[in-house]
């Protein structure tokens, strides 16, 4: 029997895509939570935080009227105009989450994965809030705080830096759990307010803010590090 036409060729594929469907299950799955997101093509959606564009490409397949991608870092936001091709309906925006260089009510979506951890939570929500719109929704990503965390600090594989910066994190995680605030480390030079969230202080924090929980679940991209994932809309 000859062999199939191609064969080589598509074992290579099959085995190209099953490296990235291992790989994809260690990371976030962009295209799950953006189909919850219910996207349509009268919508204009905001990845806020977007970095190397993780959401931007699941957000274009639903081809919204315009999809804006926010970052504070213009290397992130450069390198990711030069992958995505570019047409009438996205712009690139660098600005901070925390002060946003929008009018208000003036998205009906917006993804924010793995940012506000970065940030005083209950700042950056307040914030999210005023720009989106009366019926709007949210997707919001953040790694959560749990005792697996310890296995990140001492994990032979992280160098003194590394420790020291998810120490600060689950140090942060803690605080915020005990006595409800989050506090700037004086031990790391970047992401000050790095914090792995408790998820009863989450909860609360979102509710504070005017949102209702749509939609809350625990995603476990690598064993011992869990991540809320939260659908919002405004209450
Ligand atoms: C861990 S990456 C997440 C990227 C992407 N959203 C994802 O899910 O893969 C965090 C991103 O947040 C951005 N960021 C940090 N602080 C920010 C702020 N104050 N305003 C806007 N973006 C910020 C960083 O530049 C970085 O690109």
């Amino acid at each position: 029997m000859g062999r199939p036409p191609g064969g080589r060729q598509a074992r290579r594929v099959s085995l190209a895509q099953s490296a990235r469907q291992i790989f994809s299950r260690q990371t976030h799955d962009a295209g799950r939570a953006i189909d919850r997101l219910g996207i349509d093509p009268s919508h204009v959606v905001l990845d806020l935080g977007c970095g190397n564009g993780h959401h931007s490409r699941a957000i274009a397949w639903r081809k919204p009227a315009l999809a804006v991608d926010l970052d504070v870092s213009l290397e992130q936001l450069r390198g990711l105009a030069r992958q995505i091709s570019k047409n009438g309906s996205r712009s690139y925006v660098c600005g901070d989450a925390l002060a946003l260089p929008f009018r208000e009510e003036c998205f009906d979506r917006v993804v924010c994965s793995l940012v506000f951890y970065l940030l005083p939570l209950e700042r950056a929500l307040q914030e999210l809030y005023m720009l989106m719109k009366r019926e709007g929704r949210a997707y919001l990503r953040v790694p959560m705080l749990a005792t697996g965390r310890a296995r990140e600090i001492l994990s032979p594989r992280v160098g003194i830096r590394g420790r020291l910066y998810v120490a600060s994190h689950v140090f942060n995680g803690l605080l915020y759990s005990m006595a409800g605030r989050q506090i700037r480390s004086p031990f790391v030079r970047r992401d000050r307010w790095a914090c792995y969230v408790p998820r009863r202080r989450f909860v609360q924090a979102v509710r504070r803010a005017g949102f209702r929980i749509e939609t809350l679940e625990i995603d476990y991209p690598k064993p011992h590090t869990p991540s809320i994932e939260a659908w919002l809309v405004k209450d």
